[in-house]
């Protein structure tokens, strides 16, 4: 079955060596091997493992050809992906993609015209890089009721956050590694401000609640503001910082989130190191499912791309598609951010005088957060300044934001550091 790629990049490399490795068993499998008719790229001189003789610049030699039943989309961003890829579609070709920008904005889309056209669209590889993680969601938990997901949904940001805490590295030469092993963004960005993470909870939230997630409407903060600092009072208080991206649901009203968070050390989450990701589903009957692995790599997304590939042309070579997709069905109702509730840490700088830490406790009460713990190391008497640590216990995400607009106007303040939400 003859199938063509757009873009040949990092990923697109991957899974051209890996479909050439296993085409005796993609034959054993399909029936037939599949062949690989033309890949897209922008710059046909570019050094790459692909041979010149199938590398194309002409869309329409792979989007109108009508020998190529299956196109797989490794090409990244929002445009001209998404326009590639309605249009294969709507010349009845089946797509595969990697690109949770696509599916995050435009999923519930282009999964309407594929089945009006009668055809499919595979992603697994847009979540989770090598966790087989949509087909968990759509079969195996099909029907479960998912309570709440607790996710660690970026490989750049999370070897990035290991690095600094394991081995108080800085944060810019660990993302030019991240870069170089290919697990960023071409745009890295995107990994850095949690965009990637709010897609990929978006697309797992709308499978999961049966509902449409849009990733406007998820609240971010990416990694861009931790320090050295914050990871070092995080771990001498029993706690990591990992850029969670978080979906409950309570009495029908979702709160989506992706931002640093910090969670105690024991915690399942804390122990995902390095590239890895994880997702850990709460469900209603089965209780807690977690799922473990590489979250980004041209290796394991090649794979995970292989396995949508090899479910759709059975589907193309049986004319049997498969349409399972409890997704988009029901509107969504999506708590005010100000209504969340979490646990909080702060730090910041105050004048080092008597009645300082009396004025913060006074805002912090008179707001209604109550406080768990505080920090002030003893500093030089003559720094004239002391640095503060504070520790809530759960409160409204309104009320400390209101809190900390008050504190930051006392004329005590110094310098205004870091809040992190804490999830236990
Ligand atoms: P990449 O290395 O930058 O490759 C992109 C490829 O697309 C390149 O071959 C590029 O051509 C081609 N391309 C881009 N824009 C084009 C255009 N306008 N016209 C023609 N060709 C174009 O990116 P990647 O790391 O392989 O990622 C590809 C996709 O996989 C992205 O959606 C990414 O989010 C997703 N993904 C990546 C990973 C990972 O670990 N890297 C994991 C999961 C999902 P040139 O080579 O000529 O520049
Ligand atoms: N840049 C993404 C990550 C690739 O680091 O997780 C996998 O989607």
């Amino acid at each position: 079955m003859k199938i063509g790629f757009l873009g040949g990049g990092q990923v697109g490399q991957a899974l051209w060596e890996v479909i050439q490795k296993e085409n005796e068993n993609i034959l054993n499998l399909l029936g037939e091997p599949l062949e690989i008719k033309k890949v897209l790229v922008r710059n046909l001189s570019k050094p790459r493992i692909i041979p010149n003789y199938y590398l194309t610049n002409k869309p329409e030699e792979i989007l109108d050809d009508y020998e190529i039943k299956l196109v797989i989309e490794v090409m990244g961003g929002e445009e001209p992906a998404y326009s590639f890829i309605k249009r294969a579609i709507e010349n009845k070709k089946y797509v595969v993609t990697a690109n949770k920008e696509i599916i995050a904005i435009h999923g519930d889309e282009l999964l309407k015209l594929a089945r009006k056209k009668g055809v499919d669209l595979g992603f697994e590889a847009s979540v989770g890089g090598g966790i087989p993680i949509i087909k968990a969601i759509k079969e195996g938990l099909v029907l479960d009721k998912i309570k709440e997901i607790w996710s660690i949904l970026n490989g750049t940001t999370n070897y990035i956050l290991t690095n600094m805490e394991e081995n108080k590295a800085e944060f810019s030469s660990i993302l030019q590694e991240a870069q170089e092993k290919g697990y960023a963004e071409p745009d890295p960005y995107k990994d850095i401000s949690g965009l990637d993470s709010v897609y990929k909870i978006a697309i797992l939230s709308s499978l999961a609640f049966h509902t449409t997630i849009k990733p406007k409407d998820i609240f971010r903060e990416g990694i861009e503001k931790i320090t050295l600092r914050d990871i070092e009072y995080a771990k001498s208080l029993g706690y990591s910082i990992k850029l969670l991206a978080l979906a409950k649901e309570e009495n029908g009203a979702l709160e989506i989130r992706v931002h640093p968070t910090m969670i105690p050390q024991n915690h399942l989450l804390s122990a995902v190191r390095g590239v890895n990701n994880a997702i850990l589903f709460k469900e209603e009957r089965r209780g807690n499912i977690i799922l473990y692995g590489p979250g980004a790599g041209p290796k394991p997304t090649a794979m995970a791309l292989l396995s949508d590939i090899l479910e759709l042309s059975y589907s193309i070579l049986h004319s049997h598609p498969r349409y399972y997709n409890f997704a988009y069905l029901y509107p969504s109702d999506l708590k005010p951010w100000g209504e969340i509730k979490t646990r909080y840490y702060l730090r910041f700088w105050v004048q080092d005088r008597p009645g300082v830490l009396a004025q913060i406790a006074k805002i912090l009460g008179e707001n209604n957060i109550s406080i768990a713990s505080v920090i002030q190391k003893e500093t030089n008497i003559e720094n004239e300044k002391a640095e503060i640590v504070i520790l809530t216990h759960i409160t409204y995400e309104k009320n400390i934001q209101k809190a900390i607009s008050e504190i930051q106007k006392l004329p005590i303040l110094v310098e205004w550091n870091s809040l992190i939400r804490i999830e236990v």
